[in-house]
C-alpha cells in the first residue's frame, strides 16, 4: 500500500473480528485507516507490535470514580491512569457521585471535567431517583450519557428504586439499555441482623443468592412487561447466571474478575474487609457456575466495578467498612492470566471487553479494529509475567486486592484514537479524553 500515515503498528498479531493473525494497522486522523501488510517508509511514526498481540481497545463498562464529591478516594483523572496504565482505553463511569448524576447540569459537569482531565474516553451514567424518572428520556441521550444506571439494592452512596411503580415507570420511560444492580431491597432490610461486627465474612451471608435473584427475576418480568433491555451488573450467582440464560432477549450480562477470581472464605481470610463489595464474593460451587455463563456466551461484558475507598475506611470494623474495590488497571492482567490458564480463549477476551460493549450498548466506531473506526488498541504481551503489587496502582486509594499475584500477560501499550497513551508502565503526553459517542444518541 503506498498511501500515507500519521501512524504504523507494525509487526503485532491481531486479535479481531476475523480471527488472529499477522497485520499492520495505519493510522490517520485518529482513525484506522487500513489494515493489512503496510511499509513502514508510509508513516510518520512506527509503533513496533513485534512479538505483541493488538487488541482492540477494552471497554470497561462499569467504574466508579468519585468525583465530584469523594475524590480523597479517587479523582477523574487519576482513576483514568489507572485505567490507562491497565490497557483500559475507555470506561463507563457510575453516577453515584457527590452531586449525584441525575441532572443535565449533574452530567454535563462531569463531561466537561472528563474533557478537561481525563487519560482516556469516557462515558457517564445518569442515575434513576424516584424524582427525575420523567426526564429520562431527555438525560439518557445527552452528550457523554452511557445510558441510566438503576440501584434497586442499596449499596454506596444513596441512589435507590426498589418499588414497583417506580421501577415500572423508568422501565416505561427509557429507550436505551438500562444498567441495574440488582439486590431485593426489601430482603436486605429484613436480614441486616445477619452481619456480625468485626467479621466481613458475614456480609456473603447477609446479602445472600435468594436476594440477588429475587431481585433479577424481577427486573426480567418488569423489563418483558415493558419491552425494555436490561444489563444486569456483576452477576455473583450460579442461579442467576442459570435464569439469565434463559432470558436473552431482553437481559444483557455483566461479570466482574473479582467474582471469577477470588472465593469465599479464602478471600476474606486474605483480605479482610479488602474482599467487601456488593453483590459480595460468594464460594467456589457459584463460581464455578459463572465461568460456565462465561464459557456458554451468556456473559456479554466484562465490568470492573472499579470501587476505590481508602485503606483507613476499609480499616473500620464492619460492617460500618465501606463495600467495594479498585480493579480498572487489573482486569486485562487477571483475565489475560485466566486466558493463559486456559479458561478463556484471546478471543473471547475481545469479545467480552470490546465487541461486547459496542453490541450491546451501541457504541459508534469503537470497539472493532476496522477502517474508520477509532485506533483504539490494548497492546499486550501474553508471555510477560509479573507480579502485581500495590505501588504500580495509579488509582487514589493505592491498593488492590490482587496484590502479590503473579500473572502471565501484561498490557504493554495503550493507544486512544491514534495517541500512544501508555507505553511499558509510563503514562505519555496529557489528559485527552473524549466523550464515546453511541447509535442511539447521535443526534445529542
Ligand atoms: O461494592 C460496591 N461498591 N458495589 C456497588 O454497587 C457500589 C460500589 C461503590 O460505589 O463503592
Amino acid at each position: 500500500m503506498s498511501e500515507n500515515f500519521d501512524s504504523v503498528i507494525k509487526g503485532g498479531t491481531l486479535v479481531n473480528h476475523d480471527g488472529i493473525g499477522k497485520r499492520d494497522i495505519g493510522v490517520r486522523g485518529g482513525r484506522i485507516a487500513a489494515i493489512g501488510d503496510i511499509a513502514a517508509a508510509s508513516a510518520g511514526e512506527v509503533i513496533d507490535a513485534a512479538g505483541l498481540h493488538v487488541l482492540p481497545g477494552v471497554i470497561d463498562s462499569q467504574v466508579h470514580f468519585r468525583e465530584p464529591g469523594a475524590e480523597h478516594k479517587e479523582t477523574l483523572a487519576d482513576g483514568s491512569r489507572s485505567a490507562v496504565l491497565g490497557g483500559v482505553t475507555a470506561v463507563f463511569e457510575m453516577p453515584n457521585t457527590d452531586p449525584l448524576t441525575t441532572s443535565a447540569e449533574a452530567l454535563a459537569d462531569k463531561v466537561a471535567r472528563g474533557r478537561k482531565g481525563m487519560f482516556c474516553d469516557f462515558a457517564f451514567y445518569v442515575g434513576a431517583t424516584r424524582k427525575n424518572i420523567d426526564d429520562l428520556p431527555e438525560l439518557e441521550r445527552l452528550p457523554g450519557a452511557a445510558g441510566v444506571k438503576v440501584f434497586m439494592g442499596s449499596s454506596t452512596g444513596n441512589l435507590l428504586v426498589d418499588d414497583e411503580e417506580s421501577l415500572s415507570r423508568v422501565l416505561a420511560a427509557i429507550s436505551r439499555r438500562a444498567a441495574f444492580h440488582s439486590e431485593d431491597e426489601a430482603r436486605l432490610v429484613e436480614r441486616q441482623g445477619v452481619r456480625r461486627e468485626g467479621d466481613p465474612a458475614s456480609h456473603t451471608e447477609w446479602r445472600d443468592p435468594q436476594a440477588a435473584l429475587i431481585s433479577t427475576r424481577r427486573l426480567v418480568r418488569l423489563a418483558r412487561e415493558h419491552g425494555a433491555r436490561v444489563h444486569v451488573l456483576h452477576i455473583s450467582t450460579g442461579e442467576e447466571m442459570e435464569f439469565l440464560s434463559q432470558h436473552k432477549d431482553v437481559a444483557s450480562v455483566e461479570a466482574t474478575p473479582q467474582h471469577l477470581t477470588f472465593t469465599v472464605p479464602e478471600a476474606y481470610e486474605a483480605l479482610g474487609a479488602k474482599a467487601q463489595m456488593n453483590p459480595p464474593l460468594r464460594d467456589a460451587a457459584h463460581q464455578r457456575r459463572l465461568w460456565w455463563g462465561l464459557d456458554q456466551g451468556v456473559v456479554d461484558v466484562l465490568g470492573s466495578d472499579h470501587a476505590p475507598h481508602t485503606l483507613e475506611e476499609k480499616a473500620q470494623s464492619y460492617p460500618a467498612s465501606p463495600s467495594g474495590m479498585p480493579g480498572v488497571q487489573t482486569l486485562v492482567p487477571i483475565m489475560l492470566d485466566h486466558v493463559n490458564a486456559g479458561r478463556l480463549s484471546l478471543e473471547r477476551f475481545v469479545d467480552l471487553t470490546s465487541h461486547g460493549p459496542q453490541r450491546i450498548f451501541g457504541i459508534t466506531s469503537k470497539g472493532r479494529i476496522a477502517a474508520g473506526y477509532d485506533a483504539d488498541f490494548t497492546i499486550v504481551d501474553m508471555a510477560e509475567e509479573r507480579t502485581i503489587e500495590d505501588d504500580w496502582i495509579a488509582s487514589k486509594c493505592g491498593w488492590t486486592p490482587f496484590a502479590g499475584r503473579s500473572v502471565t500477560g501484561w498490557p504493554k501499550g495503550t493507544i486512544i484514537r491514534g495517541r500512544r497513551v501508555m507505553w511499558e508502565d509510563e503514562i505519555l503526553g496529557q489528559a485527552g479524553g473524549e466523550p464515546v459517542r453511541f447509535v442511539e444518541a447521535l443526534g445529542g
